[in-house]
C-alpha cells in the first residue's frame, strides 16, 4: 500500500455538464473553448475573466485558473470556463 492516497491528477479530465461527458483532451485550450468544441452552449463576452459573462456553477471537482485569478466576481461554486482548466474530473451546470 503506497503512503499517499491522494488520488493522481488525471491526464484527461472528464467534463460532465448538463448530463453530458466530454473529455478535456487538449491542453493548450481553455475549458470554454472544449465546452464550445462539443457543443454545449455557454454565454460568454471578454473570454478573457473580466466580465463574467460565461459563469457556471461547479457542482464537482477543480478548476485552475492558470493566467491567476481572474478579476470577475464569481459566488462559491461558481467558475469562469473562458479563463480556467479542469485539474480533476469536473461537474457542471450551466442554466
Ligand atoms: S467571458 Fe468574460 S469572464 Fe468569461
Amino acid at each position: 500500500m503506497p503512503a499517499s492516497t491522494k488520488p493522481a491528477i488525471q491526464l484527461t479530465p472528464q467534463i460532465s455538464v448538463n448530463g453530458k461527458v466530454v473529455a478535456f483532451n487538449e491542453k493548450k485550450q481553455t475549458l470554454l473553448e472544449c465546452l464550445e468544441r462539443e457543443n454545449v452552449e455557454v454565454h460568454y463576452h471578454c473570454r478573457d475573466g473580466f466580465c463574467g459573462a460565461c459563469r457556471v456553477t461547479l457542482t464537482a471537482g477543480e478548476i485552475n485558473y492558470p493566467n491567476g485569478e481572474p478579476l470577475a466576481f464569481v459566488g462559491e461554486n461558481e467558475i469562469l470556463p473562458c479563463c480556467c482548466v479542469p485539474v480533476t474530473d469536473i461537474t457542471l451546470t450551466i442554466e
